[in-house]
């Protein structure tokens, strides 16, 4: 059996509190990829990157998954499948139940996943005061007035946290944690079902992060909206997270309900990002678990499991079978030796 066939959706997700009345997700990857074909050199045959190589998940209204790993581990190539800025090259995705992969649906389907990006300043058009960046999708999309409009950005203003007077003024006139609240006001502008914050605290101070983050939750709870929140930064993951999905080089090696995993992580990466984050090693924790060596080149993978060449757990088999996600103490894990 290939491991498509059995590439599973981890069972947390589907009874998650926040599900539709009808239960059914409103964002689902199955073994979603996305291959890209690179040059190499002028006389060298093009090669092949595994950004994404099959991922799956459920994703319920008003719930978030978390995506960590390492830089290159595919987190953005993600990203971009989802909120249909690109198209995966094999795999499916639903959108509120709908297959992205259909042409006519996808237009409509745009609208569902928004995406906040790590950098507000460039998310946002120079020339053109916040009120009319924010009532653009509104323009396009709806049949509403100026005046419900303008009602709508006030609204949706304040509970971002800007005041009215703001809402003529341009993103250079605002300060990175502001620009980042516009961004996100945004994002929730069309109150999509579904919304992508591709590390959207790692550019801000860190007195702003936790301010942006709270932001994100209340919005949630208000609009239940289900977040796909990606960040390298285990302790943002821990304070936002419902699910968890850790990925190395393009595929999952661990994933479930971020209590569980916080609580015993099992994947010996995981292991080593966890120990890596000083606020979340408690006395009686494990030493410290280094990773020894570098990522590998995503052109050129390990055999086997592509993390054995730096896991302190390997055995010799680890650099022959690629170990499939299995269910282990109530999430998947993708490693044969524990
Ligand atoms: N358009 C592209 N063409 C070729 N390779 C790409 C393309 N986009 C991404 N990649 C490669 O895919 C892999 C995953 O990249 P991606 O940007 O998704 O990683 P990431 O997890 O978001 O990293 P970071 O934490 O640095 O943002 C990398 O090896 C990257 O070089
Ligand atoms: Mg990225």
């Amino acid at each position: 059996m290939s491991a498509a066939d059995d590439a599973p959706v981890p069972a947390s997700s589907m009874s998650a509190e926040g599900a539709r009345a009808d239960g059914a997700p409103v964002l689902l990857a199955r073994d979603l990829a996305r291959h890209y074909r690179v040059s190499r050199g002028w006389f060298a045959p093009k090669a092949t990157v595994r950004a994404l190589d099959g991922v799956s998940f459920e994703l319920a209204s008003g719930r978030t998954l978390a995506v960590v790993g390492e830089s290159g581990c595919g987190k953005s190539t993600l990203a971009r499948a989802l909120t249909l800025i690109e198209t995966p090259t094999a795999g499916e995705l639903r959108i509120h139940g709908r297959d992205a992969a259909d042409a006519a649906a996808r237009r409509a389907l745009r609208r569902e996943v928004q995406m906040v990006f790590q950098n507000p300043y460039a998310a946002l058009n120079p020339r053109k005061t916040i009120a009319s960046t924010l009532a653009e999708p509104l323009v396009i999309n709806t049949t509403l007035g100026r005046a419900e409009r303008q009602e709508r950005i006030e609204a949706l203003a304040a509970k971002v946290g800007l005041r009215r007077e703001h809402l003529q003024r341009y993103p250079h006139m605002f300060s990175g944690g502001q620009r980042q609240r516009i961004a996100i006001a945004r994002a929730m502008v069309m109150q999509p079902g579904i919304v992508v914050a591709d590390e959207p605290t790692s550019a801000l101070d860190l007195s702003i992060q936790a301010q942006i983050l709270n932001l994100f939750m209340d919005l949630q709870e208000e609009f239940g909206t289900g977040y796909v929140f990606i960040s390298h930064n285990l302790a943002v993951v821990e304070h936002v997270a419902d699910e968890v999905m850790v990925m190395y080089l393009g595929r999952v090696v661990e994933q479930g309900d971020k209590r569980r995993v916080f609580a015993r992580p099992l994947h010996p990466y995981t292991q080593a990002l966890m120990s890596a984050t000083p606020a979340l090693r408690p006395a009686d924790r494990r030493q410290r678990i280094r990773i020894h060596g570098e990522l590998p080149s995503p052109l050129k993978p390990p055999t086997g499991c592509a993390f054995h060449q730096r896991c302190p757990m390997a055995i010799p088999r680890c650099a022959e079978i690629r170990p499939e996600l299995r269910e282990l103490d109530g999430r998947w894990v993708a490693c044969d030796v524990i």
